[in-house]
């Protein structure tokens, strides 16, 4: 059948523009592969944060809920993968091109950005008093819908921009002290030793 077979050759620009990187080294596939589950977790989000605020408020309330679960573990997963580049890739890549303006730059701005939608977020959250009312739950699908915004374009500029140029710009003594340090890690449950 026609439609099965367009179906079947049906390539999203996200996956065609995949399909032309070219191959990263170890440490860097390692980043780019752990974006895959970190949008996963981004597209629930979104699906609960955004326009939480038309939902009828016995609704909104419990979404809510489940918004601030995935987000806690969301936080917690993120911080897991951005502290790789950010106390490691970044500082590395910044020795070659700078860190007060330019690629690093952006991506750490990017990144404190999220960051403090997340952190307003929690804080919303902690103080638990207003979680129930109608303004403090819009504010808070606001931050959670920002911080997605905000990362989905952010990884997709370390994709298709970064990584690419570390994988160029780093000496293989580099990459392979990278790796060495993500394995350490990971091994430590996020946390470098
Ligand atoms: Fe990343």
């Amino acid at each position: 059948m026609t439609d099965e077979g367009n179906a079947r050759t049906e390539v999203s620009a996200y996956e065609a523009a995949n399909g032309r990187t070219p191959a990263l080294q170890t440490p860097l596939r390692q980043l780019y592969d752990e974006h895959a589950p970190l949008r996963q977790e981004m597209d629930a989000i979104f699906e609960l944060a955004h326009g939480i605020e038309d939902a009828p408020l016995r609704q909104a309330t419990a979404r809510l809920a489940e918004l601030a679960e995935r987000v806690e573990r969301f936080d917690a997963n993120l911080h897991r993968h951005s502290s790789k580049e950010e106390d490691l890739l970044f500082p590395m890549m910044a020795r070659y091109i700078g860190r007060d303006s330019g690629p690093i730059a952006v991506m750490e701005y990017e990144h404190d950005q999220a960051k403090q939608c997340l952190r307003l977020f929690k804080e919303r959250r902690e103080d638990g008093s207003q979680l129930t009312d109608p303004s403090t739950i819009a504010e808070m699908g606001r931050l959670a819908s920002d911080a997605v915004v905000i990362l989905m374009d952010h990884f997709c500029k370390e994709e298709h921009a970064l990584f690419p140029m570390a994988n160029t710009m780093l000496s293989r003594q580099e990459l392979d002290w990278l790796e060495k340090e993500f394995e350490r890690i990971d091994e430590q449950g996020g946390e470098r030793a």
